[in-house]
């Protein structure tokens, strides 16, 4: 099969790219960097020539709304209309766990993504994740406060990268089911813990200070907004093995 990797640079999309390929598919990467944007279209018919499988797994480094809602509406239009000139198959978008409940910050850009996907006459699965594990530290940044992390002790049930790639690399070669699954790691806790566990494995001496009012990177949540209330795929990796493969290899 021949399937162009969208972000194919990227944590997830790298890691996709190279499952896809030790599996025999011909897995394209396509990204700004490899000549190709989304969001102008610049390179999209010349990359989709012959592919069956598309996989949408850009991102914008910024989380304001009104950055990321153009940036995914748009990506994702051209992006299908793109396929649909190519004859594309299947559509595979990932997105976050909560989007459906949250709607707001980054999570109207994810809104706008799934919208466009639903609406872009290509069948589709739209893929939701939980947090990456990878992402907790960025977490931490964007709430510390002289010297303190403020989170919030909500639920969430963070993931290994390397799980979502796995199952976005079976996703593609599946057929498009039309609709959303959704998948998540192995423990949920609240996110103070998760932050707690991941600083002190990097002896980060940074005092996590527990506030349930903190939000998500300044959007309000509740108990379980992010994390699947259905049911989901569960990732293999917890976080001590992957805490302990991270610290094996200096990250
Ligand atoms: N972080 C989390 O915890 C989390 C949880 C659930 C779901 N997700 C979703 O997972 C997806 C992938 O995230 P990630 O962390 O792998 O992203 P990432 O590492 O930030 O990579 C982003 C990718 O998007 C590409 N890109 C940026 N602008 C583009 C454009 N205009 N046209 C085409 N490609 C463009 C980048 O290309 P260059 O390298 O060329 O710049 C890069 O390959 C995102 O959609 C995100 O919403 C993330």
């Amino acid at each position: 099969m021949k399937i162009v990797v969208i972000g194919g640079t990227g944590l997830i999309g790298k890691q996709v790219v190279e499952i896809l390929s030790s599996q025999g598919h011909e897995a394209k990467a396509a990204s700004p960097s490899t000549g190709v944007d989304s969001v102008t279209g610049q390179g999209l018919d010349e990359a989709m020539v012959g592919a069956d499988v598309v996989v949408d797994l850009t991102n914008t480094a910024d989380f304001d709304e009104k950055v990321v809602v153009p940036f995914f509406s748009t990506s994702s239009r051209n992006l299908l209309a793109a396929e649909k000139r190519a004859g594309v198959r299947h559509h595979v978008a990932l997105s976050v766990v909560g989007t459906d409940r949250i709607g707001v910050g980054y999570f109207a850009g994810k809104t706008a993504q799934e919208k466009a996907v639903r609406e872009g006459g290509v069948p589709y699965t739209i893929l939701r994740a939980t947090q990456f594990f990878e992402f907790i530290p960025l977490i931490a940044d964007a709430g510390t406060r002289d010297g303190s992390v403020y989170v919030t002790n909500h639920l969430m049930q963070p993931m290994a990268a390397a799980d979502v790639a796995r199952i976005v690399a079976e996703t593609a070669v599946s057929p498009a089911i039309d609709g959303v699954l959704e998948m998540a790691g192995p423990e949920r806790a609240g996110l103070d813990e998760f932050v707690g566990r991941v600083l002190a494995a990097r002896n980060d001496s940074r005092p996590v200070v527990t506030d349930p009012q903190a939000g998500y990177f300044g959007i309000p949540i509740e108990e379980t907004s992010i994390v699947p209330l259905g049911e989901s795929r569960i990732g293999d990796i917890t976080l001590k093995d992957w805490l302990n493969s991270t610290s094996q290899h200096g990250l």
